[in-house]
């Protein structure tokens, strides 16, 4: 890790995707292309580590110094995964960052995948400006969180798991992304599910701005403007590559 590195790798694991770029961590551009492999199916580490891999190897930046940061849907504490809602369940207590970097054979910036991209729209993004509460959300194979609170991110919120009183399945099994693709739900039927999910972050946090990210981000439009609520909601500046480039701005310093 360099405080003084201009440019870094970034490599966003998900429970469906695993993507990487190579970041210009003053601007949060990317500066390659954004190479993508499918999670393997189980997503068990050693599967990851070799998609890992195969992602930095097209990127061709397997053999060099530039810092890398890998992002993880789990909570991430001192470098250990604690939970696992899309990944196999070794992941539960397991030593991940060290596992990486052995596998790797180098030092990367190991954290959770919805926090690298509150830290990413913090620095490059929607959030930048804000000075109070920002509360973004991504919405995809689970729902991530990030709280961001006067330029400061709160590290391991996991507000896809809340419950809804009366209810079976948490937030994000009934409103991530996923959720409308398995039950082919319309944007205004999705919508309705996400109107009581931010209505109720909202009434818990009062928060002064949401962010929306993920890959469905790019649709904003489609259901944004369906929902009423008072407080801001727009999408992530940087779509579903927030992940990417938070990853890559934390592991730069
Ligand atoms: C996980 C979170 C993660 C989110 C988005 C949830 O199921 O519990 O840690 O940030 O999915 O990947």
């Amino acid at each position: 890790m360099t405080s003084t590195a201009t440019r870094a790798v970034g490599v966003d694991i998900g429970g469906t995707g695993i993507k990487g770029a190579l970041v210009d961590v003053a601007t949060g551009e990317l500066l390659s292309e954004r190479v993508k492999v499918a999670t393997p199916r189980g997503a068990e580490p050693d599967d990851v580590l070799a998609a890992v891999v195969s992602v930095l190897e097209t990127l061709q930046v397997a053999d060099t110094d530039i810092p890398l940061g890998v992002a993880f849907p789990a909570i991430v504490k001192e470098g250990r995964t604690l939970s696992a809602a899309n990944v196999s369940q070794t992941w539960i207590g397991f030593e991940a960052e060290a596992f990486f970097e052995r596998g790797l054979g180098r030092d990367i910036h190991f954290a959770n995948d919805a926090d690298v991209a509150g830290v990413a729209e913090l620095r490059y993004g929607a959030a930048r400006d804000q000075s109070g509460l920002v509360i973004m959300t991504t919405l995809g194979t689970g729902i991530g969180s990030a709280i961001l609170y006067r330029g400061e991110l709160i590290p391991n919120a996991e507000l896809g798991h809340l419950h809804r009183a009366r209810h079976k399945r948490d937030a994000e099994a009934w409103a991530a992304y996923s959720a409308k693709e398995r039950e082919q739900l319309s944007w205004k039927k999705w919508a309705r599910r996400l109107q009581w999910y931010y209505s109720h972050l909202e009434f818990l946090f009062s928060p002064d701005l949401f962010v929306v990210g993920g890959g469905v981000s790019k649709h904003a439009d489609q259901f944004l403007p369906l929902l009423e609520l008072d407080t801001p909601i727009v999408p992530a500046v940087h779509r579903n590559n927030a992940g990417i480039i938070g990853a890559a701005a934390l592991s730069a310093g």
